[in-house]
């Protein structure tokens, strides 16, 4: 049976039988069943009836060059019949490094692990070695990958999340250990009330973890001098400064969000564009940080995993670095995004609707509100209602968004303004008919 005979709808069954949910991702959950792709190229993906969809999520962002870009799929190919797959070093894996170090300013060690939350799970580790202490402190809403000490105030709801200068620790999921309990929640782009937290707490906490911009719940960039104020006072109080740049990482700039704001953190965790789409990921920082996991050398924390630096995902990784060295995909994709936003502008105000896009660098998210957000609080304010028309109105004409309204849309290098166009056409259609305007 050839695989386009399947419905979407019977896979949908079959999977709800084995699979909960029917999916291996919640987030991946669409009504009335997820996409289920047979088939991607460029900024299209094919599904199991053949239909191309243009998809504006690319893979969570992680598929910044476009999906099965050229020179990633040969280099991908080659690893597979030269039958590389775990349990050695490659010369890849040396060459991936090397261009990561021209692309990152202050660049002093790096280490590859497969995914975001191992890699979050590696720097904290590193910070409670260096530091003796045991706590871990977040920005509101931000969401670092699923472990304990990190799943904690990520889409929280008004009433569990506490008063605004003082924010609560809700868990991301239950089933957490004690660890999330005492994760340390600060007001993002509040510099005064995040200070005073972090003073409270200093005696206690090995690291901030913090995304320079927001970016799971749309797109919310840290004021510069909240950047800069941060580093200069976790330096005074002794706090590891983690820069999460899963997101941020070579769609700002080649050189991240850190070339960016020209701030530097202690240590930083890269991935998804890394390697356009294939699991890897990575620890960045600080030459006497990173040390302490060099146990040839008498460092005391492990790193560890029988999947790091796997061929496929460094060929991957050493075949996309160079392309997003260059600056041209970035480029490409700050000229899209801006047309995007300008759309948007366009579309607000021929249809007297609080509307606008936020976004830089491919990352794009469509606010429902009468100004950008400067925080979760003000983000989740958004009309969720209003984004679902969007959503239903644009699979209508085969464009895949987000199916969740804080969660960020994304083009690829390989999008062109015909796909933004047709997004904003869709657009148009759905402010036209809009149920919720009376
Ligand atoms: C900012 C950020 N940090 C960490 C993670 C976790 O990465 P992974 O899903 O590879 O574990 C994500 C994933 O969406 C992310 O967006």
């Amino acid at each position: 049976m050839s695989v386009t005979s399947i419905s979407p709808a019977d896979l949908h069954a079959r999977a709800r039988a084995l699979v909960p949910g029917g999916t291996h991702s919640s987030t991946r959950a669409r009504d009335p069943y997820p996409c289920y792709a047979q088939r991607a190229e460029g900024p299209w993906l094919w599904d199991v009836e053949g239909t191309r969809w243009t998809d504006f999520g690319m893979g969570n962002a992680a598929v910044m060059l476009g999906h099965a870009h050229p020179a990633v799929t040969e280099a991908v190919v080659r690893s597979v019949t030269d039958g590389l797959t775990c349990g050695t070093e490659t010369a890849t894996a040396v060459e991936a490094v090397e261009t990561l170090r021209t692309m990152i300013p202050d660049f002093g060690l790096a280490r590859f692990a497969v995914t975001g939350t191992e890699a979050l799970m590696h720097a904290l580790t590193i910070a409670r070695q260096v530091t003796g202490r045991e706590r871990v402190a977040k920005a509101e809403g931000a969401y670092h990958g699923w472990a304990d000490s990190l799943w904690v105030s990520t889409w929280g709801t008004p009433d569990t999340i506490g008063p605004p200068e003082r924010p609560a620790s809700p868990p991301g999921s239950a089933g957490l250990s004690r660890a999330a309990a005492d994760t340390v929640v600060f007001p993002f782009n509040d510099l005064p009330a995040t200070a005073a937290i972090l003073r409270e707490h200093a005696a206690d906490l090995a690291a901030v973890v913090l995304e320079p911009v927001l970016i799971d719940i749309g797109f919310i960039p840290a004021e510069p001098a909240y950047l800069q104020g941060l580093r200069e006072l976790t330096a005074e109080l002794g706090i590891v400064l983690i820069f999460d740049e899963l997101l941020t990482g070579f769609r700002l700039e080649p050189g991240g969000a850190r070339a960016h704001y020209g701030v530097t953190p202690d240590l930083t965790t890269y991935g998804k564009a890394l390697g356009n789409g294939y699991p890897i990921a990575a620890v960045e920082g600080r030459a006497d940080l990173m040390a302490v996991t060099d146990t040839l050398a008498g460092g005391p924390v492990q790193w560890v995993g029988t999947f790091n630096g796997h061929g496929s995902a460094v060929a991957a990784a050493a075949a996309a670095l160079p392309i997003l060295a260059t600056g041209e995909p970035q480029r490409h994709l700050h000229r899209l995004t801006n047309r995007l936003r300008d759309g948007f502008v366009d579309l607000a105000r021929r249809h007297r609707i609080p509307v606008l896009v936020a976004g830089l660098g491919g990352h794009f998210q469509p606010y429902f509100l009468p100004a950008a957000p400067r925080d979760y609080r003000q983000a989740m304010a958004t009309h969720t209602e209003r984004y679902l028309h969007l959503v239903r109105t644009a699979e209508r004409h085969h464009l895949l968004l987000p199916p969740k309204a804080l969660l960020h849309g994304a083009l690829g290098a390989a999008h062109t303004e015909a796909e933004v166009d047709a997004l904003l056409a869709a657009a148009d259609e759905a402010f036209a008919t809009d149920p919720t305007r009376s």
